[in-house]
């Protein structure tokens, strides 16, 4: 399985930001436990701070014949409309995931514009939740 494993804004500063929320684990050491977790599927890891780039990686992503994806949207999960907008416009499923428990945050935390599109959301289980979202696709692909 081809499988685009997206990460939204700040999410390149794990392991230096929050970590009582994050967890102390890198954005590179995530990718390396992912890899050894799947290590029959293609992973195709991006990751930005920018929307217009992200939105520009899920149109590209049909091209790329990937299968599935999971997205970490960080703080463009509560904002972003474009980005909903990006996944209702390529036929690929995916699954939400986020690092922090987001109903125990914030309330702004709360609204996603993506989680009723989504395959479904993870949220709270740390690097964990990535590889359940693998484990899902593996299951039901
Ligand atoms: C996050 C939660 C978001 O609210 C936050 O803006 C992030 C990370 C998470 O993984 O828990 O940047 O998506």
């Amino acid at each position: 399985m081809k499988i685009a494993i997206i990460n939204g804004p700040n999410l390149n500063m794990l392991g230096k930001r929050e970590k009582d929320h994050y967890g102390g684990f890198s954005l590179g050491e995530l990718e390396n436990y992912l890899k050894k977790e799947a290590p029959s599927d293609s992973l195709l890891f991006f990751q930005s701070n920018h929307e217009g780039q992200i939105v520009e990686f899920i149109h590209n992503l049909e091209n790329e014949k990937v299968d599935a994806i999971i997205v970490n949207a960080g703080a463009y999960t509560h904002t972003s409309i474009a980005l909903r907008d990006a996944f209702l416009s390529v036929k690929i499923p995916f699954v939400e995931v986020h690092i922090s428990n987001v109903y125990a945050r914030e309330d702004f935390r709360k609204l996603s514009y993506l989680s009723d599109i989504a395959a479904g959301v993870i949220a709270g289980l740390g690097k964990t939740g990535y590889k359940l979202a693998i484990e899902y696709f593996r299951e039901t692909l």
